[in-house]
């Protein structure tokens, strides 16, 4: 490292109110303190200091224009209304122009599943199968219905990268073609404390962690994964999580209604169990689609009843989206809004010892896939059941936990194969 530089990493330290990074560097050997000043200079320190001026500010929902918004029902489309959908999406998947997304680079801390979440392996048939593995049963069989390969990407973290792909090649990719699978990385953002401090972790760089997975548009771009799919001619793009078992990535009837709707992008949701179940709902929100966090919807908004006689915010957004090509490329030139979450961190004080907290002492900041939606003017929103489309694991245990997942999974198949 220059001198040059070094002096350049430590005035960005003082300017923006990080001195103590300055005396942690202090203890330092030259190999170390050059990495962490290279990392220095690579931060945003700016979007740093909007990111923990918004720590202060809570979400104000009432300025906004909130309606309800339409759904078709998969179960009342009707025989021949769901075949002509069903066509119209089957000709884009057997011409090749379907890919999908996984979005595997969270965290999983409920879960606590030391290792990536798709290599937790869930107690189903007595053997168990593994998340991964559940996913790649899913596109196999429709592999096999289209007659092609579907091209799957993998988001992974930084973190998790490498593991995950000694996983999957450890198990040889569950017999799915090789070359059908990209992994690409998602980005990270610094995690901040209550005044703004950046924290360092036990590697003496400054902590990261992945910044959601609302990263996963501009991942795509930045990793060349997005030109990837343009290659082969990619048409429809899929992104949908790890974690739910009973996720259908190749729906047909969706696609075809995105297709006949005329609309950029589309999501599977199912109705909310109860108002006050945690998940995020769909709403038109200045005349844009949009998902509120449960945590964000005012009490009354989620008790309040539609003409048709239920939840007029009750379409729950399960993480089974669908984008064109284009939408995805557009989104991946916007900067979607992040998040906070307060988590509890370990960290190396000034002095180089580690502090492990008793209380939640970090903002990690997160941007979500849904935030993409009000860049658009409609979406096409298709209700699945519950019993046939959601069974996430989540927790540890009680609800959304391997327990839930597994008799879910178990009666949801039992149930098709009859
Ligand atoms: P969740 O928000 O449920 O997070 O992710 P998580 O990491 O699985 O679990 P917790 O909250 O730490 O317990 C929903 C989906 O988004 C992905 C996850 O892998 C999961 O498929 N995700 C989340 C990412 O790919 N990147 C992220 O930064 C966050």
């Amino acid at each position: 490292m220059s001198i040059e530089k070094s002096k350049q990493a430590e005035e960005l330290l003082q300017q923006h109110n990080q001195a103590h990074i300055i005396k942690f560097m202090n203890n330092l050997n030259e190999k170390e303190r050059e990495l962490l000043e290279n990392q220095i200079l690579s931060i945003d320190f700016a979007q740093m200091k909007e990111l923990y001026d918004s720590t202060k500010k809570t979400v104000e929902i009432k300025e906004n224009k909130i309606e309800e918004i339409s759904y078709f029902d998969k179960q009342k489309l009707g025989s021949s209304k769901k075949e002509q959908l069903d066509e119209l999406g089957a000709r884009i998947v057997s011409s090749g122009k379907y890919a999908v997304v996984t979005m595997a680079g969270g965290q999983g801390t409920r879960l606590e599943h030391p290792g990536p979440k798709g290599t937790f392996k869930l107690d189903v048939y007595g053997k168990g199968k593994y998340l991964f593995e559940i996913l790649i049963d899913n596109l196999k069989e429709a592999n096999k219905k289209y007659g092609v390969v579907i091209p799957w990407y993998i988001m992974t973290s930084q973190q998790n990268h490498d593991e995950t792909k000694e996983f999957l090649e450890k198990h040889s990719y569950f017999g799915y073609d090789k070359n059908s699978v990209i992994l690409f990385k998602q980005g990270e953002l610094p995690l901040i404390d209550h005044n703004g401090k950046l924290l360092i972790g036990k590697n003496k760089l400054i902590k990261l962690a992945s910044d959601g997975n609302g990263g996963t548009f501009t991942s795509l771009r930045t990793s060349g994964a997005l030109a990837n799919m343009k290659e082969r001619g990619i048409k429809w793009v899929f992104i949908g999580g790890v974690d739910n078992v009973l996720l259908k990535m190749v729906d047909t009837t969706l696609l075809g209604l995105a297709i006949e709707q005329n609309v950029q992008i589309a999501s599977k949701s199912i109705p909310k169990a109860s108002p006050k179940e945690k998940v995020g709902v769909f709403c038109k929100m200045n005349g844009h689609p949009k998902v509120i966090e449960y945590s964000e919807l005012p009490e009354k908004m989620a008790e309040e009843i539609s003409s048709s006689g239920e939840l007029k915010y009750g379409e729950s957004h399960i993480m089974c989206n669908l984008f064109t090509i284009e939408a995805v490329e557009k989104i991946s030139k916007e900067p979607l809004i992040y998040h906070k979450a307060l988590k509890k961190n370990a960290y190396l004080d000034e002095t180089g010892k580690e502090i492990i907290p008793q209380d939640l002492n970090a903002y990690k900041f997160e941007s979500f896939i849904f935030d993409a939606f009000p860049f658009f003017d409609d979406i096409a929103i298709l209700r699945g059941k519950r019993e046939d489309d959601f069974a996430p694991v989540k927790n540890k245990e009680g609800i959304d936990s391997p327990k839930t997942a597994k008799e879910l999974y178990e009666k949801f198949w039992k149930k098709v194969e009859k």
